[in-house]
Order: structure tokens, then sequence, then C-alpha cells
């Protein structure tokens, strides 16, 4: 029987498309679900947000879509306990499926979760949480960190203080958990290093709204001390410097923080009592650099306030994610592959140029940078910047 020239081509082109369907993974056509976990309450709250906006605002950059798949995110307010950590995290895992984990503010939270995910095989990229542990001793192919380690700035803060700025005699003040304790010996190493002194260490707990009696404690040193060093993060910030300023130490006794405590989310409501405050930190809004002004452009259209140092953080996870994606063709389902990816994603980020460190956390520019009040509005401007700081960073390293 002699088929036709007409249905030959309708079955042939059958043939094709069937070919073509079934040739097609079964996985192409499912969205990528992100599980997104961060503080909508708490001290941290700003932060969560921050963190949330700049994910979001990278994602929509490119419409909710890489490697040819959609992105979904499912957010969880850990509410920056890390008692909740484990259950938001079974829960994105088991009701939500996400195929991977990112976010998370307070390192307690991320430490939490760190077995659940190795165990499960998922691909955790931190977007803040500086527990040093997670990129060091506990370390593990799944998990990224886009953002530092505790301490890593800070060796490098450190040092500057004694050796650019003159100060030899401190006080440092760093909220009483893993975190607070791992950026302030991370400052001490190499300011002590250097010769300086610290004269005392105050660790408040981390709700702390009243700084008063520790305030009156760094007044009582007088002439003995010739600047503060402090990490506080979020509202306790806020109460931090006005605090400061309240009692009289701004302008007696300088601060040099890390650049968390005068955040450009925090500084509208700091007001004046920031202005002139020092600090190190691997963004500021100023920055001047292609990458940096498109992201602070687009951030101020879409939310009407600028960004700061978690909304970057957040910007740049997912930035990460969607490059990786990209690489591995959407392929998340071979998990190998996508770390692989991950792995090699270089780029330049507002903050400057990103890349990770073997241990898979990244490595930082550090600019040390200024409060200023510039046309009635706040902002960090920078000074200096410190190149390819890593969390092993060592004066030796400095490029001369
Ligand atoms: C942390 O818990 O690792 C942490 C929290 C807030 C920050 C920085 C680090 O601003």
């Amino acid at each position: 029987m002699r088929i036709s020239r007409f249905r030959q081509a309708v079955m042939v082109t059958i043939a094709l498309l069937l070919v073509f369907a079934l040739g097609v993974p079964a996985w192409a056509a499912r969205p990528i679900r992100i599980g997104f976990m961060a503080p909508f309450v708490g001290v941290y709250t700003q932060l969560g947000e921050d963190m949330d906006r700049g994910f979001k605002l990278y994602l929509d950059e490119i419409g909710n879509k890489a490697g040819g798949r959609e992105l979904q995110v499912f957010l969880e307010d850990t509410e920056g306990k890390p008692e909740l950590g484990p259950t938001k995290a079974r829960k994105l895992l088991d009701n939500d499926k996400v195929d991977l984990l990112s976010g998370i503010v307070h390192s307690g939270v991320a430490i939490s979760i760190r077995d659940i995910v190795v165990e499960r095989k998922v691909p955790l990229i931190l977007t803040n949480a500086g527990a040093p542990a997670l990129t060091g001793k506990l370390k593990s192919p799944y998990i990224f960190r886009v953002s530092f380690a505790n301490g890593q700035q800070d060796l490098a803060g450190g040092w500057y203080a004694y050796h650019k700025l003159g100060f030899r005699k401190m006080v440092v003040i760093a909220p009483d958990y893993s975190a607070g304790h791992d950026k302030a010996n991370g400052f001490m190493k190499y300011f002590k290093e250097a010769g300086g002194t610290v004269v005392e260490e105050i660790y408040p707990p981390l709700s702390t709204n009243d700084f008063g009696p520790y305030l009156t404690k760094i007044a009582d040193q007088g002439k003995a001390i010739d600047g503060v060093w402090s990490f506080f993060s979020g509202s306790g910030s806020i109460r931090l410097v006005t605090q400061y300023e309240e009692y009289g130490l701004k302008d007696s006794v300088p601060f040099f923080v890390i650049g968390d405590t005068v955040d450009d989310a925090v500084l509208p409501s700091m007001k004046d009592a920031a202005v002139g405050v020092k600090s190190y930190h691997h963004y500021a809004d100023t920055l001047k650099n292609p990458e940096n002004e498109a992201f602070v452009k687009a951030y101020v259209a879409k939310y009407k306030t600028k960004p700061g140092i978690f909304s970057e953080q957040g910007y740049v996870g997912a930035k990460v994610i969607a490059m990786a994606l990209e690489a591995v063709k959407g392929d998340i389902e071979n998990t190998d592959a996508f770390l692989a990816a991950l792995r090699k994603v270089k780029f330049n980020a507002p903050r400057g140029p990103f890349a990770f460190d073997e241990s898979q956390n990244v490595i930082l520019p550090v600019h040390i940078r200024r409060v200023d009040k510039v046309g009635g509005t706040y902002q960090n401007t920078v000074l200096d910047t410190i190149p390819d700081v890593d969390q092993d960073w060592s004066p030796a390293k400095m490029k001369k």
C-alpha cells in the first residue's frame, strides 16, 4: 500500500514531535523551588527584610527564570531563633519540596540546620549567617556563603585600626552569642598583634535595649582608651549608636565599628548620632562601579529606599544561584553538577569582584567607610579598600 506524501510528512512530523517531547527531561517543566529563611520579627527584622528584598530584586531582573526554568521562592520566618531552624528547614524540604535553601541571618539558626542539609544533600547558600565553622571545621560540599565568615572582615579591620587609624587602647562591645564573640576575636587578633591593647571586652545580651550601664562603664575608662570597636546590628545598632551620642561619648572616644553597626538601612533612624563614625565592610551604597550603580538605581526604584549590606547580600545570593543554574541548564537534579557550577561562579558584584575560596566561603573587598550627611541624607562614604580578604586573611596577604 502506498502512503501519500502528505500522510508521510504528517507521520514524520508526529514522530519528531514525540521524540522531542520524550527527549525533554520531565524536570524541565517543573519550576525550581527555593526555600528562603530569614527573620521577620525581633532585633534582626531589618536584616531579614533587606535580604529578602535584594533576593527578590535579582529574581525580578531575570524574570524569575534561570537555566530555562521558572524559579519559585518559599519564605519561612525563622524569628532569628536557633531552636526554630530545624522545624522551618524540614517544613521547606518536606512540605514545600524545595530544591535548595538560602537566606539565614543568625549564626545559631544556620548551625541548627547544618546536619539536616548535609544528610539530605541539599545545597544551602547562606546570605548572611557568618558562623565560621560552616566554612571551616564543619564545612560541607553542600554549604556556600556569599556574605562573610564572622571574623573575616574583622581581621583586616583590626589591622587597619592600629596601622592606619592610630588606635592603641580600645574597648570592644558585641552581643553575647557566637557571632559577637567571633567578630570581636577577629578584630582583636591583628589589633593586638600589632601592639594594641584591648582594655575591656563587654558582651551584653543580643536583645539589649538599654546600653546605659555598658556606656557608663566605657565612660569610666576616661583617657585610658582612645576608641571603641563594636558589632551590633538591626534594632540593637540603632539603640547603641544613638545612646553613645546621648552619653556624650561620640566626640570623646571615637567609634571604629564593623559596618553592620552603621548599615545604610539604619542610618535614617540614627540621624546625626552616626555622622563621622568610621567602619569597615564589604559594601556601601556609594561604591562607584557600574554593577553597584545599576543595583542602587533598581533597588531605589522598586523599594523607594537605599539598599544596605543585607540587601546586597540577598541580591548577590540570588545571582550566584541563578548563574549556577544557567551553567547546568537548569538541571538542579544533578546535584553534583550544580555544586560544581556554584564553586566556579565569578562575577563583578555591587561590592566588587566575587569568588568563593576552597571552603566555599566568599573572598571579599573590605571597604573603610565614614558616615557623612550629604544634602540632608546620610551615607557611608568609602575612604579606602583592602582587596581580597578571605576568612584566613593575614597582614602578610596585603598586596604591596
Ligand atoms: C550572625 O549571626 O552571624 C550575624 C548576625 C547579624 C549580622 C552579622 C552576623 O549583622
